[in-house]
């Protein structure tokens, strides 16, 4: 049977462990020569912009022996109204994986209702998982273990911040989330990370009390694609979650500074903590690379 990667919830901790420890093999350079995916084609829908997730995804395939075939969504029959379905179960019979970057979740799940080959979100409105595979790849390279860890999440409860939940809950990390009321991360992803979790998945107001204790202060943009349309409200509501010098004197002195870019300095975080020497957010950006090399090793060759 087929296995699609739609949110952290499609693995256990244990095979997430296995993907982390993989992709971090894969990074020291183990079986470089080896190609799992020789003879395999993977599709990459792209209904929204990237650089990380397309250029990871693009060379890890080819790194891997295999053939990424790119396909925006405005050149593909998908932009001109063919349905979901149909372009799914024909491209299945093309391709051994498709990884889909879209809006609303339930699309992502149409595809994979309908599509024969595995399916990877590379980003919902809903999910980023595949950002979150890298980041606990980064996380326990920085710190050692994923288990007990405490990351600060500050700023928006969005796609990023839902994934981090779900890998919080799987891997046994704390996770304090600072936001602003009515912007908290989706109730049910919520409820089922807290219902499963033996770690604290915490929400709070007040940013300085989420980064107290913080081995790692989290944040991300605070208008995500796709919301343009609420901007200047957005960049209001979020004024007080800003990762700055303040805010960082209340983490672990050693405590790791992470984005999953695109960044937007001067807002959700200054320029000076990007580009400061806590900063990893180069490091997650690689990570993705690798962590997603031992994700369709996993999926297509295991
Ligand atoms: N973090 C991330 O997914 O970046 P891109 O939007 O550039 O792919
Ligand atoms: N939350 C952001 C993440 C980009 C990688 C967005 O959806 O635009």
């Amino acid at each position: 049977m087929k296995r699609d990667f739609l949110t952290l919830w499609d693995l256990s901790a244990e095979e997430i462990s296995h993907i982390v420890k993989r992709a971090s093999e894969l990074k020291a350079g183990a079986d470089a020569s080896r190609c799992p995916l020789i003879g395999k084609s993977i599709g990459l829908i792209f209904e929204k912009a990237s650089t990380r997730t397309r250029v990871s995804f693009e060379t890890g395939i080819y790194q891997l022996g295999g053939q990424p075939v790119y396909l925006s969504a405005r050149e593909i029959q998908l932009g001109r109204g063919e349905t979901i379905e149909d372009t799914a179960k024909t491209l299945s019979r093309y391709l051994s994986a498709v990884a889909i970057r879209t809006f609303e979740h339930e699309r992502l799940e149409q595809f994979a209702r309908s599509s024969t080959v595995p399916v990877i979100n590379a980003l919902t409105d809903l999910h980023h998982p595949c950002q979150a595979l890298g980041d606990l790849l980064t996380v326990q390279e920085k710190r050692g273990s994923l288990k007990g860890a405490r990351i600060a999440y500050i700023g928006d409860g969005n796609n990023v911040a839902n994934s981090l939940v779900e890998a919080a809950s799987r891997m046994q990390m704390n996770l304090n989330i600072a936001c602003p009321e009515g912007y908290e991360p989706d109730p049910d992803v919520l409820e089922r990370a807290r219902a499963e979790a033996e770690s604290d998945i915490i929400i709070l107001r007040d940013p300085r009390e989420a980064a107290g204790r913080a081995d790692a202060v989290y944040t991300d943009v605070w208008v995500s694609m796709g919301q343009e349309e609420e901007s200047d409200a957005r960049k209001k509501k979020f004024e007080n979650y800003q990762v700055n010098d303040a805010l960082l004197a209340c983490a672990k002195p050693e405590a790791i500074v992470m984005h999953c870019l695109p960044a937007h300095r001067g807002e959700e975080i200054t320029g000076e903590i990007l580009d400061g020497p806590r900063s990893v957010v180069f490091d997650q950006a690689e990570n993705r690379l690798h962590a997603q090399k031992a994700l369709m090793e996993f999926l297509l060759a295991p």
